[in-house]
């Protein structure tokens, strides 16, 4: 008989509703608690999916219902403080939200303590379970561009890189076969982007990193902060897939024989999301949408990672891994020269560079 696990989310604002259905639609998942500091925000999360226990305190929600796997998912700088808490209770699991932290200490103490305790972390870069992004990786696997060489990625002009680019940067490891990477080197436009999920944010990048096998990689986000540019927005419709929702992780993968183009996060009606260039042909797949969610995926390959000791695509070294790309271009624009890995770095020099304290 297959065991259910006691599920239990901390943090009920907008991604845990994606978490909340992602645990029950595995069918292997009971989500009995939920704690948000905001009573009301835990009050009508509990009732949408008709969760027994609520707190305002996660630590009382630990010690109560010792949940065998526990969702991160709160503001960016609050990651790192309730995985370490959260640890210490010994769940089988944390599944936190990405980015994995705000520095590499940061990151470096989650790993240790879930290691240290037993725990199964796993980052939310659910990206790799996403039907286009999958089958891409499958096309790649098949021979169909011959061997990877570069790779190109473009932010929708909105984002940023703790927020979005994390994203980009795991499904760039992620085709490269999570193959470290030797440098990077970057710029960023930090005279005043977003303010999201609890800190300040560049209003745009651009990087080239390099991988310990040679395939190299660039990297774009933001560029039309609605607040600071001087420029108006790019109009979607004119502009087409580079700035609508289809844009939102647009990659490029060349290889020696051809290359693979993923449209990014949206379906467009009827039209290919995932192409295949070689020569003059080109060859068009449509993607068939997928019922089940991203999410449910990665919670269903936890509980098989729990079972099996099967590695999860998601664990917190790859994480890890995409924070210190992040890291690395922040340093890159600070010193103005290539960064060499492992990064030394145990701060963040994004908040150097945008004179910002952070607030734990
Ligand atoms: N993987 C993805 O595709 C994806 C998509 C959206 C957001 N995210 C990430 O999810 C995280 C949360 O984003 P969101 O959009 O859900 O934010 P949100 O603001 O909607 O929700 C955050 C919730 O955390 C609560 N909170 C704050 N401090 C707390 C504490 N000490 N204890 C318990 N609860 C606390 C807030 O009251 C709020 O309800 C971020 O890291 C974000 O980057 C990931």
């Amino acid at each position: 008989m297959s065991i259910t696990y006691k599920a239990a989310i901390v943090g009920c604002g907008g991604i845990a509703r994606a978490h909340a259905r992602g645990y029950a639609d595995t069918g292997r998942c009971d989500l009995v608690a939920c704690a948000d500091i905001y009573q009301d925000s835990a009050n009508s999360f509990s009732e949408q999916f008709g969760i027994p226990h609520v707190y305002t305190d996660y630590k009382e929600m630990m010690e109560q219902v010792r949940p065998d796997i526990v969702s991160v998912c709160t503001h960016h700088h609050l990651h790192h403080l309730i995985t370490m808490e959260l640890a210490a209770y010994q769940p089988k699991a944390i599944y936190c939200e990405k980015p994995m932290a705000l520095t590499m200490t940061e990151a470096n103490e989650m790993a240790e303590i879930c290691q240290q305790n037993n725990v199964l972390l796993i980052i939310g870069h659910q990206r790799r379970y996403g039907a286009q992004y999958a089958a891409a990786k499958e096309l790649l696997e098949q021979g169909k561009i011959g061997q990877l060489t570069q790779m190109e990625s473009y932010g929708h002009p909105w984002t940023s890189l703790l927020v979005d680019g994390t994203h980009s940067i795991d499904l760039l490891r992620f085709y490269n076969n999570d193959i470290p990477v030797s440098w990077v080197l970057g710029q960023v436009d930090a005279s005043g982007g977003s303010f999201r999920f609890g800190h300040p944010n560049e209003a745009a990048s651009l990087a080239m990193f390099a991988f310990d096998n040679g395939v190299r990689a660039t990297l774009t986000t933001g560029g039309f902060s609605k607040s600071h540019a001087p420029y108006p927005a790019p109009d979607a419709e004119s502009l087409g897939s580079l700035v609508s929702p289809a844009g939102y992780h647009r990659i490029v993968l060349h290889g020696t024989t051809g290359r693979i183009e993923i449209d990014g996060d949206d379906v467009v009606n009827g039209q290919p999301i995932v192409r295949i260039h070689r020569g003059d042909e080109v060859e068009g797949f449509e993607i068939p949408f997928k019922s089940i969610s991203s999410i449910e995926r990665v919670i269903t390959d936890l509980i098989q990672g729990l079972e099996e000791g099967k590695p999860h695509l998601l664990q917190a070294q790859s994480g890890r891994a995409a924070l210190e790309v992040i890291v690395g271009i922040y340093q890159s624009a600070q010193e103005r020269k290539i960064v060499y890995f492992p990064l030394a770095e145990e701060h963040n020099p994004l908040f150097e560079l945008l004179k910002y304290q952070i607030q734990s």
